[in-house]
């Protein structure tokens, strides 16, 4: 296996060719910050919370391969005021109803905004504006909260091979919903919640009345789910 080797923060590597600097960072305990970028499932380079200094440049680590002779930064004045100008910018369309949301203390993003000290957000304007879809049996769509990373897209499509969503629209009215618009419980949607696991903010979460409806489809005999009201047990 032909090997590479490079420098991070000071420290030599050697990692198989093809390893991205994300990973060769992780593996000797240098923490990079994510939010796209989902192992083995999700690498779309989208977010750029992830940037790392490279030369004079500042490029994406959960997509850059490890090359010989790279001398990587990951934690200068630089590298820290672009992932906090990212996260600012993401928080300046994100509903942020932080703690009423059901992934508050559990949201990646609120803990990036955490770590990285932000107070205030430098940038107000316009914002996505879209309604609730919570047509489905199981999970809710809020795409007032979604960060547009494509976990979820990359789950359900290359994952679980359901293809319900994709991204929708161009530019800043880019969504993800299933196709046409239509209510997620007019796709071909499973209910398996795979999305929900791999959405990194309250844009997808699971119904309140989830449990009785799982119960409900194992055993239909007993449990009686009212779609507009909590579940009644029966029996
Ligand atoms: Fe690398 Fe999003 S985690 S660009």
């Amino acid at each position: 296996m032909e090997m590479i080797k490079f420098k991070i923060d000071g420290i030599e590597l050697e990692v198989p060719k093809g390893t991205t600097v994300l990973e060769a960072a992780r593996s000797v305990g240098i923490k990079i910050p994510s939010l796209c970028y989902l192992k083995d499932v999700n690498k779309s380079s989208s977010c750029r919370v992830c940037v790392v200094e490279v030369g004079p440049r500042l490029i994406a680590s959960c997509t850059l391969a490890a090359e010989n002779g790279m001398d990587i930064k990951t934690n200068t004045a630089k590298v820290r005021e672009a992932r906090r100008t990212v996260v600012e910018l993401l928080l300046s369309n994100h509903k942020r109803e932080c703690t009423t949301c059901v992934r508050s203390e559990n949201c990646e993003l609120q803990a990036l905004a955490k770590d990285l000290n932000i107070r205030d957000i430098r940038f107000e304007g316009e914002k996505t504006t879209c309604p609730i879809d919570d047509s489905s049996t199981s999970v809710v769509r809020d795409q007032e909260k979604c960060v547009l990373c494509g976990r979820c897209i990359s789950t359900c499509g290359n994952v679980q091979s359901v293809h319900a969503i994709g991204f929708a629209n161009r530019g800043f009215s880019t969504v993800v919903a299933p196709a046409y618009h239509k209510p997620l419980s007019d796709t071909v949607c499973i209910n398996c919640g795979q999305c929900i696991m791999a959405c990194p903010v309250g844009a997808l979460h699971e119904k309140e009345n989830i449990k009785d409806v799982w119960n409900a489809i194992a055993d239909p005999d007993k449990y009686v789910v009212v779609q507009t009201a909590p579940a009644v047990r029966v029996a």
